[in-house]
């Protein structure tokens, strides 16, 4: 045995317990055969692939102890900056590329031809109003309205009716009302159901491209890695209907110079769109219109497509577990 390393028990030539070396070999093992005992198997699967990977990470760069508690500092000051209005870890996972590789995984489960995915993003709120057709969900904030329509389709084609269709989008200088002086006003915001054909359309501003939230721990590690921090001009949907997956997206708008190096790696080119000057298929001709038939995949129960959720309702249901 190595002069440092720390014994743990095994079955020694006499058939008592002996102590097992633990080494950088030997603890990946020993953690995953002591939670060999989870009774459910999934986080039993979960926690077994976690660990190798963590222990292959730290092998792999030779982890030093400095290193080591700079990744726990860092880790605790994502943690501090969660509010109800603000998710930290979100915009971690957003900017690691975990939430669009957790969607490409969710989209590739779908059973037919569906929209795909893109990110719900730190911004998404529960509760938004639900508002008439053809309305504006512009309340607070200035800005010249343009009209987004098209219908929430089946994998062949035939229109949903009655599709709930949530929509959130940043202001014209890209922020989100959540960053705004008072985060509990709404705007920006709301729900729509689609007509029995499957119709929606509804007034807003035209989106507008924004810089992530770069004052906390996640914009310090996008600036050591001299990225830019940008996110091309969206608008981000929700859209469900009983029998259909929900489907979580976002439309980008095309000419944003910052389209193909999003920070957060949430565009397709499925999901470019163009803002018409000239639409006489709008539902609303005088405006700039921006056109899309979102297309939803059946579920056999009902499954969320949220890589993501209200920061409001993230923080209580730590806090309902702390209880
Ligand atoms: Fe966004």
């Amino acid at each position: 045995m190595a002069p440092n390393s720390i014994p743990a028990r095994r079955e020694g030539r006499g058939g008592e317990k002996r102590m097992r070396a633990i080494n950088e070999h030997t603890i990946t093992d020993a953690a995953t055969e002591q939670m060999a005992s989870t009774p459910n198997p999934r986080l039993r699967q979960i926690m077994d692939s976690l660990v190798r990977h963590l222990h292959a990470f730290a092998r792999e760069v030779d982890l030093t102890p400095e290193e080591w508690l700079e990744g726990i500092r860092f880790l605790t000051a994502v943690g501090q900056k969660c509010t109800a209005h603000r998710q930290e870890f979100i915009l971690l996972s957003d900017t690691l590329g975990m939430s669009a590789l957790t969607n490409a995984l969710h989209d590739k489960r779908a059973s037919g031809a569906a929209t795909k995915s893109s990110l719900l993003g730190p911004f998404y709120r529960q509760d938004a109003p639900m508002m008439k057709l053809g309305d504006s969900i512009i309340s607070r904030t200035k800005g010249t309205e343009v009209v987004f329509y098209g219908r929430v389709i089946d994998s062949n084609g035939r229109g949903i009716p009655n599709a709930l269709v949530q929509v959130w989008e940043p202001d014209e200088s890209g922020n989100y009302d959540l960053q705004n002086h008072d985060p509990s006003v709404m705007d920006l915001r709301g729900c729509f159901r689609a007509d029995a054909e499957g119709r929606y359309h509804f007034r807003g501003v035209c989106p507008t491209g924004y810089m992530i939230p770069m004052d906390g721990p996640v914009g310090d590690m996008i600036r050591a890695q001299k990225r830019h921090g940008y996110r091309p001009a969206h608008i981000h949907f929700v859209i469900g209907a009983p029998g259909y997956r929900e489907l979580v997206t976002a439309l980008y708008v095309s000419g944003d110079s910052h389209i193909d190096s999003d920070t957060v790696f949430g565009v397709d080119e499925s999901l470019i769109v163009s803002l018409n000057k000239v639409d006489r298929g709008s539902p609303l001709p005088h405006l700039a219109s921006i056109h899309y038939d979102f297309q939803l995949s059946t579920a056999e129960r009902q499954m969320s497509g949220r890589v993501g959720a209200d920061p409001s309702q993230i923080v209580s249901k730590v806090a309902e577990k702390g209880a």
